[in-house]
């Protein structure tokens, strides 16, 4: 249970959970994660900033009881997953004068979701504020900043932004504040990869709205705050620039050896075109490492051999993945081994139509790679380098 004051009026009343491992059965989360909520009081009204995960009701309310909260006016949803809304219902009963602010969207979420009455819903729009006596909740709706019905909330007189998921982290801290940029940095970016980067083209859009706002601290519901805020800006900034680095991903699994002995051509071959590489066995791998990783790659290759009659299912896995969370990657191709015959090639084509980038003729080879499969990794090798160099849009 931990209160903490971060200016005048206002506290984080969140939980941090130490354990959690897996997010929505999806997310791997190493460094477990942070529920963070907000109370905000003026001199007329109090406002609760989202709530927390449900598991966490008793201790975010025993928070709320800790700064001796006998009211709350308003709660803010910015976000209606369960991890941020989930506490609602709670919150509703113990305090009957509450009201919910929120977007359209989010209110139709809120009932379907939790089955909040809607006569306790305040229906907010981009512009629209809440007076709470002194301090007053400007509301920004930021639709596909992750779901349709995102928001985010600032408060002018103490300079905050609170954009929910948007600049956070999945890190069980006990810093308030970010203190360690470098895993910071490692624990954000992958936390951008996993959530954030399907709605890249949306976010760069408010990016550039918030980089004109007077904002002091970030204070997002996941990982610690930002008290230089454009230290996560600059980050969020380029991650999300359709600019790439000179670096080949390859995802793989093998199952005789055959696939690793192609990567393992291929990576010397690139390594020696000046092109870093970064084979990434799949087998009881990380998928958030994979997402990270995706991040900057201006090649995927992915390496795998025939099951049957298509890709190995980590493959499978891997390139749906891929589809799912559109990365900025410029080239793909298939590279691997097959024993009779299979549509690997095709299934792995079909599989990511969202993943924009230029395919380049597979090495697909029967059996054992011998010199024929080499001369052509060479020339992928040598495609590679060749399309590396003249793409403006790689940072060399
Ligand atoms: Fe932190 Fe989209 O939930």
């Amino acid at each position: 249970m931990v209160v903490r004051n971060i200016v005048d009026g206002i506290y984080s009343v969140g939980v941090i959970d130490w354990d959690r491992r897996l997010f929505d059965d999806l997310v791997p989360l190493p460094e477990g994660t942070t529920y963070n909520s907000y109370l905000v009081r003026g001199s007329t009204k109090t406002a609760l900033i989202d709530t927390v995960d449900p598991k966490y009701e008793e201790e975010f309310i025993t928070n709320l009881v800790k700064l001796g909260c006998d009211r709350i006016d308003a709660i803010i949803v910015n976000h209606a997953e369960q991890d941020h809304s989930g506490s609602i219902p709670i919150i509703l009963e113990l305090f009957p004068a509450a009201k919910i602010y929120c977007t359209e969207k989010c209110s139709d979420l809120l009932f379907s979701l939790l089955d909040v009455p809607k006569e306790r819903i305040i229906v907010v729009k981009s512009g629209e504020n809440l007076d709470l006596g002194g301090i007053t909740l400007e509301f920004i709706e930021t639709p596909w900043v992750h779901w349709p019905e995102t928001m985010v909330t600032y408060c002018p007189e103490r300079k905050i932004l609170f954009p929910c998921d948007l600049f956070g982290s999945h890190h069980a801290t006990s810093s308030l504040f970010m203190d360690d940029p470098c895993r910071t940095e490692v624990l954000a970016k992958r936390y951008y990869a996993e959530i954030m980067m399907p709605f890249r083209s949306s976010i760069k859009e408010y990016l550039g709205i918030f980089s004109k706002m007077d904002i002091k601290i970030i204070a997002p519901s996941h990982g610690p705050l930002h008290n230089n805020p454009s230290w996560i800006i600059d980050k969020y900034a380029d991650w999300t620039s359709d600019k790439v680095k000179n670096y080949v991903l390859i995802p793989y699994v093998t199952m005789h050896g055959s696939t690793e002995r192609m990567v393992r051509i291929l990576a010397g071959l690139l390594i020696e075109r000046g092109i870093n590489v970064r084979p990434f066995n799949l087998t009881g791998s990380d998928s958030g490492l994979l997402a990270y990783e995706l991040v900057d790659a201006a090649t995927v290759i992915f390496a795998t051999p025939t099951v049957l009659f298509g890709p190995h299912p980590e493959m499978v896995t891997t390139a749906y993945l891929a589809n799912l969370i559109k990365p900025k990657t410029r080239y793909a191709t298939v590279i691997g081994s097959f024993g009779w015959g299979g549509k690997t090639i095709d299934t792995i084509k079909g599989l990511i139509p969202h993943v924009k980038a230029e395919l380049l003729t597979p090495v697909y080879v029967k059996g054992a790679p011998g010199e024929e499969a080499y001369n052509e990794l060479t020339i992928l090798a040598d495609t590679i380098a060749e399309k590396h160099a003249q793409d403006t849009n790689i940072i060399r």
